[in-house]
């Protein structure tokens, strides 16, 4: 008799024998068997609406306008996000399914999934405020992801997968935001930014050698964007009179922070025989997106699309905020999250080479 789980097999095999049709022709093959994700609303394609407590959710419109079907999908965007966009560049798939989704198919999941969660980082504190899934509970998920994995493909074939996917991990920017800078919980314990740096790096550490432990190898760690340049951030600091700026001693900590993490995550490969751990850059391609906005046909780098950052109660994207007319000429949508234009202009700058490195790994 054939049971809604052999037909799932079924499917999956044909799924399977199709792929490695497409396998003959080279430029459609997959250039990596599956893309795992870990971070926070910067790659999370929707496991907050799954997740009852979280503060933050892009369920209702304007969010994912621009999506197939114009879905509020959970992305904090008008689109696709970043790691959306890779899969697709790696042939691999055009949208990374959140793990927390429910009717996931198990092609899905033989191609990976996001565990991220917008709110969420390093710092467990972060998550008082959002009540997003911390990133140190996203290899627990992982853990169960890994045991569907091995049902479905069996145990040898899925470390196959786990050891060969490609690992995107990209989170940190709500631990200085919501524990530092705008609600400054931290400070109090940290007065120097720079310590409350080695203690967030100290979390990611550990992280990532944690998801060496469960099998991941090819890993790309992103580092902190402009922050000071976040539209949220101009407005905090907003003076009457004054035209909206970014907030350079912001930025100057991001820079620092990136520069301890491109020490760090040579010294962690090192440790994990097999690893290929690689920093990747979105500070600079964005500060090039702000300094020369005309370049990418940016009209607007320091407000986004919807809420227009206008200092009102809130900046926050609803149904009923001002939405701008043509999404790509601004390079926040939000005000914290960058548009698809951004997005996709970083997916062709030198940030998607981190991509390229682990391949050739
Ligand atoms: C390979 O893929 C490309 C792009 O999808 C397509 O144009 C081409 O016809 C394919 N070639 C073969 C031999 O299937
Ligand atoms: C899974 O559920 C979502 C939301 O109900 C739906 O949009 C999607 O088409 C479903 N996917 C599958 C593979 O059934
Ligand atoms: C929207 O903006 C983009 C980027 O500046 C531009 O290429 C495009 O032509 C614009 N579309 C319309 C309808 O004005």
């Amino acid at each position: 008799m054939a049971t809604s789980k052999t037909i799932a097999v079924i499917l999956f095999l044909i799924t399977l024998v199709k792929s490695s049709n497409a396998a003959e022709n080279a430029t459609t093959q997959p250039l990596a068997p599956a893309i795992l994700i870990f971070g926070d609303s910067t790659v999370d394609t929707g496991n907050n609406n799954y997740h009852a407590n979280a503060n933050f959710k892009a369920n209702h419109i304007p969010y994912g306008v621009d999506l197939p079907g114009k879905v509020a999908s959970g992305r904090f965007s008008n689109g696709k996000l970043y790691c959306d966009i890779v899969a697709s560049k790696l042939h691999i798939k055009e949208l990374i399914p959140p793990f927390l989704q429910p009717n996931l198919s198990d092609a899905e999941i033989a191609t990976g999934v996001s565990f991220a969660s917008a709110g969420s980082g390093f710092d467990d504190q972060t998550m008082l405020l959002t009540k997003a899934i911390p990133v140190s509970h996203q290899p627990t998920m992982f853990k169960s992801y890994i045991e569907r994995l091995k049902g479905i493909v069996g145990e040898k074939k899925a470390m196959e997968i786990i050891n060969g996917a490609i690992v995107m991990v990209s989170a940190g920017t709500n631990d200085f935001i919501l524990n530092y800078y705008d609600f400054p919980t931290r400070r109090l314990e940290y007065p120097q930014v720079s310590d409350y740096q080695d203690f967030v790096l100290k979390r990611l550490d550990k992280f990532v050698k944690e998801l060496y432990n469960l099998g991941c190898r090819k890993m790309s760690v992103g580092g902190l964007s402009p922050i000071g340049c976040l539209p949220i951030q101009i407005t905090s600091k907003l003076t009457r009179g004054i035209s909206r700026r970014c907030i350079n001693s912001e930025n100057k900590d991001a820079v620092l922070y990136n520069e301890k993490l491109q020490k760090l995550l040579p010294t962690i490969e090192a440790s994990l025989p097999g690893s290929k751990i690689l920093y990747a850059n979105v500070y600079d391609p964005m500060m090039d997106m702000i300094k020369h906005p005309a370049k990418y046909g940016f009209k607007e780098t320091r407000k986004g699309c919807c809420g227009t950052g206008v200092l009102e109660t809130s900046d926050m994207c609803n149904s009923g905020s001002k939405l701008c007319s043509n999404h790509s000429e601004y390079m926040f949508f939000d005000s914290i999250h960058p548009s698809l234009a951004t997005y996709t202009h970083l997916a062709g700058s030198s940030a998607y080479s981190t991509i390229s490195k682990l391949l050739d790994a």
